[in-house]
């Protein structure tokens, strides 16, 4: 088994890891094999699929390319992943992927009693339950579509954004947040200065509707990591690459024979032409070479 381990342990960091594992309780070298393949599984599965996503979104549609350039001109992707508050938009965009794109699996076992579900279910000690993310995240009482103009099985880059001049706006449909409003009040009610109408990111009042990364104490504990990877190799994306897509919607409707696992893949492969981006000085200079 440690050989089988050695490719994928070949960081000197990985290796301590196996040490450390097999002095824990039960942690025998099936569970270490287990842990590694999954933490591969994830890293490579649903982080590269979340950024094939939102670069598909962003670059088909050049004015939201356009508004996310120009507000990120001072930044780079570190130092966005660092602080993702600098711009709202990003964020709203990386959860909105995320909203339309993950269908996982959360899977739990309850070892002290049955739990029962409203009147209908009873699900029985120590047997596995799996709670899909899916119909939280299409759940048309809680999330704002601004009346049907952003259905839920589409992408709106916007929709986590609330504009301090708009009672209207953000994640939550309005009339949802009336009547959960003691529970969700002050979402705008922060304050903001005076002369601001930039809008801010909200995930407030989603607790149990966003949940791609699960929730309680079995959260995903690579959330924090994947979303620092994610935005900044997208900013790093967005910065140095312009991307045509060449196929048509049909090839990048999601895969639902994967269904489960996390970040959904599209069904068909999606073609696309890149270019390096030019940046100021080689635009000036080519400009100078012009005949
Ligand atoms: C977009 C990226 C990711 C998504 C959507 C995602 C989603 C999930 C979900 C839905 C769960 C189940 C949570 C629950 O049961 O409540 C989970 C668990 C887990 N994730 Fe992630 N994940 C992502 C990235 C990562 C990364 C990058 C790592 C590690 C570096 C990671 C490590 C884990 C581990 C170890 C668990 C099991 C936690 C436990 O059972 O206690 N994930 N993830």
């Amino acid at each position: 088994m440690r050989k089988l381990l050695k490719p994928i342990g070949t960081f000197k960091r990985s290796e301590n890891g196996i040490h450390c594992f097999e002095t824990w309780d039960g942690f025998d070298e099936d569970a270490i094999a287990s842990l590694y393949l999954g933490i591969i599984w994830v890293s490579n599965y649903n982080f590269i699929t979340t950024v094939f996503w939102i670069v598909l979104e962003v670059y088909r549609d050049q004015r939201l390319l356009n508004a996310l350039r120009s507000s990120i001109t001072d930044m780079t992707g570190p130092s966005i992943a660092q602080d993702p508050s600098r711009c709202p938009l990003l964020q709203s965009i990386y959860a909105e992927t995320l909203r339309l794109r993950t269908e996982a699996y959360i899977t739990r076992r309850f070892p002290h009693k049955d739990v029962i579900l409203g009147d209908n279910w009873r699900i029985p000690r120590n047997k596995i339950c799996l709670a899909s993310t899916h119909p939280s995240h299409q759940d048309p009482e809680v999330w704002n579509t601004r009346e049907g103009k952003y259905p839920l099985d589409t992408f709106w880059a916007e929709r986590f954004l609330l504009y301090p001049d708009d009672e209207n706006s953000g994640p939550l449909d309005p009339s949802y947040k009336a009547r959960v409003q003691p529970k969700v009040s002050g979402q705008h009610n922060r304050p903001v200065p005076q002369d601001s109408y930039m809008p801010s990111f909200s995930l407030h009042g989603l607790s149990s509707s966003w949940i791609p990364y699960g929730g309680g104490p079995r959260a995903c504990p690579g959330r924090h990591i994947a979303k620092k990877q994610i935005l900044s190799t997208f900013i790093s994306f967005i910065q140095r690459f312009d991307v045509e897509i060449l196929s048509n919607e049909k090839t990048w409707q999601m895969d639902e024979r994967s269904y489960g696992p996390g970040v959904q893949l599209p069904v068909g492969k999606v073609a696309f032409r890149m270019r390096k981006r030019l940046d100021k000085s080689d635009e000036a200079s080519s400009a100078m070479e012009a005949p």
